[in-house]
């Protein structure tokens, strides 16, 4: 990446979602965005365990990022009443805090590093763990701007994308995965559209994907998730880039619901379909999508829109809020270590031994 180019970059990270500073975690508040930025405060963790459950911090590297600081919050706190500063009073931490979402791996990723760090710590524990926070933080930060140069390198000049969910500044340490992406091929001058899907029932794409956009002044349209194929048959998108939550051993894909049927589509008509995630993402443990676990979240979410019922009172609903896209459908896989066009066992593996 040239020096013009890092620079361009810049102009498209000014957005923090997650900032940790002086004990305290401030993360802004995605319920209320794009109207009102308002932070909020956590000196524990189960307030940040509560704060991913109901989604003011969301996204797969940032739920683990925002963990991470959790523990970091959590030794201080052991740290304040004298106690010291070991697994065993740390292990509800860790357990509330994984329990918080199911899907992303980021999480528990995430916490596996930090209580790999507070077993091997010495001396001044809590420093420690603040480091590995900030050291999570940092990497992933670095590791979207990688993918941004890595998935741009992939587009023609003067192409059109659609995304879906949100998968920017707001859902990582910064820049974006899908989003970075897209960040990087415009500043390279070779997106020219881009199509965000709203992503109903929580409209990440409506009410965040679009603030980011705009923000960053990147010619971006608003679609309703149904319009999709039919944008797709029309010519104007070359690529559908997404990111992801959980990437099993085989390159199937766990990401927000609908992503599935994007890929589908994006098969029909001939539009290359591309996933975007750090290695944390990818959970070579889980040998085949079929074993990731969907979150399923309050059928409430879909009965009312900014809290008002839209449905029949008595109606039920479900609510699965991830889906998994076969690794068939997609043509490329973006990761800091690299890309693996058309994924499989084999690419995976040899992904997983290379360096980070
Ligand atoms: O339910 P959410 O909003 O946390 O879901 C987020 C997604 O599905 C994103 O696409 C994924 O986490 C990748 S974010 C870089």
């Amino acid at each position: 990446m040239s020096e013009l180019a890092a620079a361009d970059l810049d102009r498209h990270d000014t957005i923090r979602a997650v900032n940790y500073a002086g004990g305290v975690l401030r993360l802004l508040d995605q319920r209320e965005l794009p109207f009102t930025e308002t932070q909020i405060e956590c000196r524990n963790a189960i307030e940040v365990a509560q704060a991913i459950k109901d989604l003011v911090v969301r996204g797969a590297p940032a739920i683990g990022i925002a963990a991470a600081w959790g523990v970091v919050l959590q030794a201080a706190r052991l740290e304040d009443a004298g106690h010291p500063i070991g697994t065993a009073m740390l292990d509800s931490t860790f357990d509330t805090l994984n329990a918080a979402r199911p899907t992303a791996v980021n999480l528990a990723w995430a916490l596996a590093r930090m209580r790999a760090a507070l077993v091997a710590a010495k001396g001044d524990v809590l420093s420690v763990l603040s480091a590995e926070a900030r050291a999570i933080q940092e990497e992933d930060l670095a590791a979207n701007r990688k993918m941004g140069g890595i998935g741009a390198g992939f587009f023609a000049h003067g192409i059109g994308v659609l995304t879906h969910c949100n998968t920017g500044s707001l859902a990582t340490a910064g820049f974006g995965t899908a989003l970075g992406v897209i960040r990087a091929g415009f500043a390279a001058g070779k997106i020219k559209q881009v199509y965000a899907g709203e992503t109903r029932p929580w409209l990440q794409g409506a009410r965040l994907t679009m603030w980011e956009l705009v923000r960053d002044r990147i010619p971006a349209k608003l679609i309703a998730d149904s319009a999709a194929s039919h944008l797709m048959k029309s010519g104007a998108v070359q690529w559908v880039i997404v990111g992801a939550d959980r990437i099993a051993a085989n390159g199937d894909t766990a990401n927000k619901i609908g992503t599935y049927q994007l890929a589908i589509s994006a098969k029909r008509h001939g539009v290359k379909f591309m996933v975007v995630a750090p290695w944390s993402t990818v959970d070579m443990a889980t040998k085949h999508g079929d074993d990731i676990e969907i979150e399923l979240r309050d059928p409430a979410e879909l009965l009312s829109i900014s809290g008002k019922r839209t449905v029949v009172d008595d109606a039920d609903a479900w609510n699965p809020v991830f889906d998994v896209t076969p690794a068939e459908l997609i043509d490329v896989i973006v990761t800091e270590r690299g890309a693996i066009e058309r994924p499989d066992v084999a690419g995976m593996a040899k992904l997983a031994g290379a360096q980070g």
